[in-house]
């Protein structure tokens, strides 16, 4: 029998120099997509596909990281007076049960993988998840829950996968399509940011994964890949070698690279014109500005 996900690890250790100078004293994780920061997507998605425990491997300097998860008791008191039941709605819906959080330190950015590799020991024999907080998506039913269900008929390993343009392929972990079964795709090989002539395919890797205690016993053997940082997708793809058991999942939704300054804008204008209150006043802006744009072209 499949052994349930319960566990996910998000690896927030990252210098985030994209965003420097705010990520100098703010950790990335922080940074607000409308009103909620982006560790809070990342947290609801995997809640709604049935993780237990949290993971968080983290490094210096993510101290406010820590601090957002602690209950904001006086905060939550004084809203509770002044009878502001949608707020504190909103504040307690943050809390999370005591214990259920862990943090592990990454002493030194060594790559994603090494990232991972760090809570083996609170990930033990299951299986477990790994969300990317930089890649938020939006979806009808959240990413992970349905690789969650999807895993549950294949078992092994699952990347989130989508289509992206061939030129833009060698930023990413690209796969080579074995069998092709619409929303699930066996994997028959996998590159970090191949060179555009080398790239198997345009369906790229992107931030959601659902990995066999196996690919941590990859980590302890890896060595440095592209770009001088221990990678995830290669410890992954070496289990297509060894078990030929690595799927990816084409997932319904639309995701946004937050990691950069033009993905990162481009969610917030997603995310404010979804939320109704503040859609017609955000809209009316977005739509005079367009027409200013225009007007000096
Ligand atoms: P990125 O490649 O986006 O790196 O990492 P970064 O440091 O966060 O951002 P930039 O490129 O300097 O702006 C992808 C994910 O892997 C984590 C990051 O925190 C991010 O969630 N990561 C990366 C680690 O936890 N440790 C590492 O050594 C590298």
């Amino acid at each position: 029998m499949k052994r349930k996900v319960t566990k996910a690890i998000f690896p927030v250790a990252g210098l985030g120099t994209r965003f420097l100078p705010a990520t100098k004293s703010i950790p990335k994780e922080i940074m607000t997509l409308v009103d909620r920061p982006l560790i809070q997507y990342a947290i609801d998605e995997a809640r709604a596909a049935g993780i237990k425990e949290f993971i968080f491997v983290t490094s210096r300097g993510k101290g406010a990281l820590e601090d957002y998860f602690d209950h904001a008791n006086e905060l939550e008191a004084t809203l509770k007076r002044a009878k502001k039941t949608s707020l504190l709605k909103t504040l307690q819906a943050t809390n999370m049960d005591s214990g259920a959080i862990a943090y592990i330190r990454q002493h030194k950015a060594l790559g994603l993988g090494h990232a991972v590799w760090c809570a083996r020991r609170l990930i033990g024999d299951e299986p477990f998840a790994v969300i990317l907080t930089d890649d938020v998506i939006a979806a009808e039913k959240p990413c992970l829950k349905q690789m969650v269900e999807a895993y549950a008929e294949t078992g092994g390993n699952m990347v989130a996968a989508m289509e992206v343009p061939p030129a833009k392929a060698s930023a990413y972990g690209v796969l080579d399509i074995g069998e092709d079964m619409r929303s699930i795709v066996k994997v028959k090989g996998m590159v970090e940011k191949p060179k555009p002539e080398e790239a198997p395919s345009n369906l790229a890797v992107i931030g959601r994964y659902i990995l066999t205690p196996a690919v941590m016993e990859n980590l302890n053997r890896m060595k440095a890949g592209a770009g001088g940082e221990i990678q995830l997708t290669d410890a992954i793809a070496q289990e297509i070698t060894k078990s030929n058991n690595v799927y990816g999942y084409r997932f319904r939704g639309q995701r946004f690279d937050c990691g950069s300054k033009a993905g990162f804008l481009q969610a917030t204008v997603a995310f404010g014109l979804a939320r109704p209150e503040l859609h017609d006043e955000f809209a009316e802006f977005l739509g005079e500005m367009t027409q200013i744009r225009k007007a000096a072209e």
